[in-house]
């Protein structure tokens, strides 16, 4: 490690959200994954962060967030940055003004927690490095586990895998893997199209959701099951098997929102709409036959994930059929996987 003092810095860098085809639910240490994860990097949705850092003799941090002060984000990035620069101290001998934008909106179902602190993570790698730290992506894979889980799946694109397992070899718990190219080539064009059903912030957060699991009575034959599932769809995508990976998906998906009702006290994200949309989407596959399936994150909206090939005739359906069942009748997002990480 460098010794080099501290001079004023700036940068800008994006950073994509991911959604969760295997589910990281639960921890068994401090933010470490109680079972592997496996997402897919999305293209559109992203996180836009200018951090400016001057000399000083504290840390000091201004947090704006869409042009506006936020200091709800203000205080729990500052926690994160004391935490770091416990760690390294050169990142305690600055003042930051960090300025951060999403081009999705907030509380869409969409991790914002992932992209921003995938992006926070990277600019502060970019920070360390000008200073004559050298920063490896695992290095900053970390920092960005620490400050959310999901995030560290944000440094890479294409498909990728979180938590020691024994079937992507150089997995670990500390930070993403990617696995992209093990990936057969019909699900690397893969769409999402979130079914944006409430932007309303959620009742319950992820953090707390998992700290559920530590008493869940369930616990232990999920992380079981998430395994056999981790295994099982990795199998499927290096096969080009949708139907095996989108079933295992939306048992993924469903089993993560049956441990949220089969909690004390058991809580409810999915909204009515999300449900009716859930049963669409059953009935559109049975009757069509084309490789559309669901996965949901900790909220009530649905994300519809099938091949570019199926897009043609997905689209309508998408339009005609979900779309009414959306906030205001007509909030979609149109993503497909993303090719690269944060930047
Ligand atoms: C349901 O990564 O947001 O989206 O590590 O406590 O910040 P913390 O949790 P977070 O949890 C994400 C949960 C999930 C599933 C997933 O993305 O794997």
């Amino acid at each position: 490690m460098s010794n080099e003092l501290p001079h004023s810095f700036a940068t800008q860098v994006k950073a994509p959200a991911n959604i969760a085809w295997i589910k990281y639910w639960g921890k068994k240490g401090p933010q470490i994954p109680a079972n592997a994860s496996l997402s897919m990097t999305l293209r559109e949705c992203v996180t836009l962060t200018q951090l400016e850092a001057t000399p000083s003799s504290a840390l000091k941090l201004e947090l704006w967030f869409d042009g506006e002060r936020n200091l709800n984000f203000e205080k729990s990035t500052l926690s994160f940055l004391n935490d770091r620069a416990a760690e390294i101290s050169l990142l305690g001998q600055f003042s930051y003004k960090i300025q951060t934008q999403n081009s999705f909106p907030h509380s869409s179902g969409i991790a914002s927690s992932a992209s921003s602190m995938a992006a926070l993570s990277y600019a502060l790698g970019q920070l360390l490095n000008d200073h004559g730290h050298k920063t490896s992506n695992i290095f900053i894979g970390s920092m960005a586990r620490l400050g959310s889980g999901s995030a560290c799946r944000s440094l890479e694109g294409g498909f990728v895998t979180w938590g020691e397992n024994s079937k992507v070899s150089g997995s670990s718990d500390l930070h993403a893997t990617s696995i992209t190219s093990q990936i057969h080539s019909d699900f690397l064009n893969a769409k999402d199209t979130v079914l944006v059903v409430s932007t309303s912030e959620k009742e319950v957060s992820s953090r707390h959701g998992h700290g559920t699991m530590n008493e869940h009575p369930f616990a232990k034959s999920r992380y079981f099951q998430a395994q056999s599932n981790f295994s099982e769809m990795l199998e499927g995508l290096k096969a080009g098997d949708w139907e095996k990976v989108g079933s295992i998906m939306e048992v993924e998906a469903l089993t993560l929102h049956a441990l949220m009702l089969t909690t004390k006290p058991g809580y409810i994200l999915l909204e009515p709409k999300s449900l009716e949309i859930i049963k669409l989407i059953q009935i559109f596959r049975r009757e069509s036959g084309l490789p559309v399936f669901f996965t949901i994150d900790a909220g009530p909206n649905i994300h519809l994930i099938y091949p570019e090939s199926a897009h043609s005739k997905v689209e309508p359906f998408i339009r005609h059929e979900l779309l009414p069942f959306t906030e205001n009748g007509n909030n979609a997002i149109w993503d497909s996987m993303g090719e690269v990480g944060a930047q």
